[in-house]
Formats: structure tokens, sequence, C-alpha cells
């Protein structure tokens, strides 16, 4: 029996979560495995309910499960808090920071009933197939930060710090996921500028020599922001810096239809987290117009990383992949000639696919 924290948060946060959820029963009808889910408030909804956005029971739920699904936290009613307080801070990069989880995975796949579904051309998005590998903990989120006030107005500074040993274990895993895919790793800094940024390119050349097999390329993140966009089937796993990995992920969710489609897991603790790229989208929030697939991905991230469970991973990839194939979308990925669903239809469908596959 495997114990699952489960986090909606905000947001769009409850309306995914429970899609999920769905398809992760339909698997262990199929399987005979047992998951036993446990809800813990987390965000702006442990604000309102307790006045901090990372109450003690959840972390303590999360200590104790063996792995965590995760909505989004944030929206409008929280953002005039003091930094420390927010539930960006004070509970995502707390839990991430609090369970050891340095290695951040997002994978951006196009499921190829999505070419139509990018505003970029078909020809470029065509066979995208890459993921980026996002340093969690370090970096510019988590170097010391500072406001004060001066003689004319004030000054305010992030710093972005990281030891050769935080560089060194995300690059070892870089090489690693890359020799498990299409061997080539692309490690991405702004060394012509950063001085962390030399120390990673040299650090990336240091282990190089223990990963002969994988092929390491270096590219600037300004040039690679672009390259994404022109080119995207060059990549195959891409390593960086936190900053750098929360915005390329974003763009780089166009290139599989949607932001809805990113899912992520967050590894290197005692237990590992799971929660889609995007975040809690207040503006369509309550509108059952969410699409839950970057949540469901996850799930199967979950059984395939924390649980081993390759095949039930395999199982909710191709039951996504039919229901795209036979033309049922939400909003976000709606293109000419498809079905439009809602967010629980959608799962329904998922699930109803895992069930039968
Ligand atoms: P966002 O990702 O929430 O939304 C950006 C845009 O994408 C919006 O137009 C939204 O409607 C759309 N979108 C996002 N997810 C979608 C989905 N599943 N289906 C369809 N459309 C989707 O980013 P934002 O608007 O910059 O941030 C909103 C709030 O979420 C902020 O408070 C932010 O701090 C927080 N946030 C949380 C997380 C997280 O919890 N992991 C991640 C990013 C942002
Ligand atoms: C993400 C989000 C978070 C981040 C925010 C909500 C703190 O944007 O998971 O990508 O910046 O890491
Ligand atoms: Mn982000």
């Amino acid at each position: 029996m495997y114990k699952i924290a489960v986090l909606p948060g905000d947001g769009i946060g409850p309306e995914i979560i429970p899609q999920a959820i769905k398809v992760l029963k339909a698997i262990t009808k199929k399987y005979g495995v047992r998951f036993e889910f446990q809800e813990g408030l987390v965000g702006g909804a442990a604000i309102d309910a307790y006045g901090t956005a990372l109450p003690e029971e959840t972390l303590k739920l999360c200590q104790e499960s063996q792995a965590i699904l995760l909505g989004a936290v944030g929206g409008p009613k929280w953002d005039s808090l003091p930094p420390p307080q927010r539930p960006e801070t004070a509970a995502l990069l707390a839990l991430r920071k609090g369970l050891g989880l340095y290695a951040n995975i997002r994978p951006a796949y196009l499921f190829p009933a999505l070419a139509d579904s990018s505003p970029l051309k078909k020809e470029v998005v065509e066979g995208t197939d890459l993921l980026i590998l996002r340093e969690l903990t370090g970096g510019l989120y988590f170097g010391e930060k500072k406001r004060e006030r001066t003689a004319t107005g004030e000054v305010a500074w992030d710093t972005l710090i990281y030891t050769s040993e935080e560089i060194e274990r995300i690059l070892r895993l870089g090489f690693e996921l890359a020799r498990e895919r299409r061997r080539k790793l692309t490690s991405v800094d702004k060394a012509n500028v950063l001085i962390t940024s030399r120390l990673w390119r040299e650090t990336a050349e240091k282990l190089a020599q223990e990963y002969p097999d994988v092929e390491l390329e270096h590219m600037y993140v300004d040039n690679c922001a672009m390259q994404l966009i022109r080119r995207p089937r060059q990549f195959d796993v891409l390593v960086m810096e936190n900053t750098f990995g929360d915005i390329l992920s974003d763009l780089a969710s166009v290139l599989s239809g949607s932001i809805g489609m990113l899912p992520s897991a967050s590894i290197g603790g005692k237990t590992a987290l799971y929660e889609p790229v995007h975040g809690s989208a207040p503006d369509i929030a309550g509108q059952k117009k969410a699409n839950p697939l970057a949540t469901i991905l996850s799930a199967a991230l979950m059984l395939r990383i924390s649980f081993k469970m390759e095949q039930a991973a395999r199982d909710i990839e191709n039951a996504v992949n039919r229901v795209l194939e036979q033309g049922y979308r939400t909003l976000d990925i709606l293109s000419e000639g498809t079905t439009l669903v809602n967010t629980e239809e959608m799962g329904d469908l998922v699930r109803q696919a895992v069930e039968e596959g």
C-alpha cells in the first residue's frame, strides 16, 4: 500500500486534482495495488483556514507519505501578503526545500494529435520530446534576499549562489537522464556574464569525462529560449539553474500545445512531489475550463518514479494519447474539428481509457 499526500491548493487546483485521483483509482483496480489518499491544506486555502500556508499538519502528512500530488498555490487574494508569508514561498518553496527536492524534472512532449493546438507551426513543433531538468533548491530563488532604505530611496537584492556540490548533483542527474534517452545533454547557462555559470560550465566539463557516451553541449540561456522555439527537435535533456528552468519550462509548454499539458516531478529527497508546471490559473478557476492532463500526467510520473510502476505509467500516457486522438479537447487545446469537453469530462475520458486499455 502506498500513502499519497494530496494537496489541491488554490484556484484550479481543487478542479484538476480529483481528475488525477480518478485515474489513479482506475490503476488500483487494474493492478490490484492500493493507494491511500490523504488530503491536506496548502497555500492560500491553508492561510484562510489556519493563518499559515504550510500548516504543521500538512508538512507532517507529506513527510509520512510515499509521494505528494499537488495542484497549485497562490492567487490574487494572497498577493499583497509580505513575501515570506505568500503561498508560493511559504508553502511551495518551503516544501521543496524542506523535503530536499533539488531536482525538478519537466518533460515537454508533443502528443501527435496536438500538432495543430500549438500557436507555433506544426512543422516546428512536430517531434518535440525534450526534458528540462531544473535545479530546484538553490540559485537565485534561495540566495540572500534583502530590501533596505537608503538616503535617496530603497535598495533590494536577490543573490544567485551555487556550491560546486549543488551544481554537480543536478548535472550528474542530467547525464544519467540523458543516458536513458537520446544521450544528448544541453547545459544551459549565462557563462558570458555570471560567475556561477562559469563554475557550472567547468563542473559540466569535468563530469563529462565520466559520461563519454553522452554528448554535452553548452548553450547560453538567451539563445536557448530562441532555439527552443526555432528548432525544438535538436534538444533531448536540458539542465539549468532554478530561475532559468522556471522560465524556459513555461516557454517549452507552448511546444506541447498548452501549459495545461506539462507535468513535473521533484525528486532528491525521501518523498517526491508531483505537480503540473502551470499555476492556479485564477482567470479560469471555478469555470470547469482547466485542462487536467498536466496533473494526470504528473500522476503517471509518480507511478513511474516513486512506485516503479512503469507499465501503469504508460497506461495513463497511452490513455491520454487515445483520448486526444479521439478528438477530445479542453478549451486551451481546442482546434478545428475537435470536441470541447470540460475538466471533469476530460478526467472521466482518461479514466475510462485506462480501464479499457
Ligand atoms: P498560471 O500558470 O496559473 O496561468 C497562466 C495562463 O495559463 C493563464 O491564462 C491560465 O488560465 C492558463 N492555464 C494555466 N493552467 C492551465 C490549465 N491547466 N488549463 C488551461 N489553462 C491553463 O500562471 P500565472 O497566471 O502567472 O499565475 C497564477 C497564480 O499561480 C500566481 O499566484 C502564481 O504565483 C501561481 N503559480 C503557482 C504555481 C504552482 O503552484 N506550482 C506555478 C505557477 C504559478
Ligand atoms: C513553478 C512556479 C513556482 C516557481 C512559483 C509558484 C513559486 O512558477 O513551479 O514553476 O517559480 O518555482
Ligand atoms: Mn513557473
